[in-house]
């Protein structure tokens, strides 16, 4: 098979970049694709492309009440899930190091416990497919440590955490886990970065790579992999990452004086 398809799936995130692209090819290819985010209006012109085979379920998925909303509104729209891909999700680096709280919490509230949100909504429907997945979007960022990460990375890991836990639990039910690790792709949340993305990716290419990894039945897929082999063998080598990257990178240059 070259494509997923008659599929019913649940996107988060899909707005906009990664989430959106997922959300078109896969309605593309003959799949029921229920896709959310905060703002209907963006969600209903996604929507435009496949009237028929893509229904819009706003959500906050970082809020716990309006997420239980949100999961009956799901089971009137449908009553199975086969997958679910959770990419809603946000970036806030900590520009000189203020360490506030506040914003790391916004991050994993995204990040992190909206990918929970969204499993709690989505398991009793997912338990009804033959064969379901769960997908969480986390990050290569989070494969050695990045300076002005720290909460971002933070959360993409605790999220690999999580999906890596949740896959031990359910290893002897039909439940397969997915954590999904992309590089640089050219979004809404990287056109803010003013440093070099290396290898960076267009949505509709990160679109591909998912689709093909998910395919393939990978429990982990990384793209693109000129940026994930020299992530990975730093992070098996992390002293070589400590003494020669990361120095090049920070901003900080004496703990009185961050800026
Ligand atoms: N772009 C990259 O280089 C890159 C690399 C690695 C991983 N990722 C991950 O890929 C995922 C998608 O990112 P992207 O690059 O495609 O960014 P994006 O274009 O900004 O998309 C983020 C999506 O998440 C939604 N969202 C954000 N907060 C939400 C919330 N609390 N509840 C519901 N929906 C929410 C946004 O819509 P609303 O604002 O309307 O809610 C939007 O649809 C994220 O998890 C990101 O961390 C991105």
């Amino acid at each position: 098979m070259s494509a997923i398809e008659g599929k019913t799936i649940w996107i988060t995130g899909a707005s906009s970049g990664i989430g959106e692209a997922l959300a078109r090819r896969l309605a593309e290819h003959n799949n029921f694709v229920i896709i959310s985010s905060r703002g209907r209006e963006s969600l209903l012109d996604v929507q435009k492309v496949a009237p028929t085979r893509i229904r819009v379920l706003p959500c906050d998925v970082s809020d716990d009440a309006g997420m239980d909303r949100a999961g009956r509104e799901l089971a009137e729209l449908t009553d199975h899930l086969d997958m679910v891909v959770a990419c809603a999700g946000t970036c806030e680096y900590d520009d000189g190091l203020k360490l506030d709280s506040a914003s790391y919490r916004r991050v994993f509230d995204a990040n992190f416990f909206g990918a929970i949100n969204t499993l709690r909504q989505a398991l009793p429907l997912l338990s009804q497919s033959k064969a379901p997945v769960f997908a969480g979007v986390g990050s290569l960022s989070s494969v050695v440590g990045f300076p002005r990460a720290e909460a971002y990375g933070a959360s993409k890991a605790a999220l690999g955490y999580f999906l890596d836990a949740l896959r031990a639990d359910v290893s002897r039910t039909c439940l397969k886990v997915v954590h999904i690790r992309p590089g640089f792709i050219d979004t809404p949340l990287t056109e803010r970065n003013d440093f070099d993305m290396p290898f960076l990716m267009t949505p509709e290419e990160a679109a591909a790579c998912i689709e093909k990894g998910l395919l393939q039945g990978k429990s982990t897929i990384d793209f693109p992999r000129r940026l994930s082999w020299p992530l990975r063998f730093f992070g098996f080598f992390r002293w070589l990452w400590f003494r020669f990257s990361a120095p090049r990178m920070t901003r900080i240059q004496s703990l009185s004086a961050r800026q």
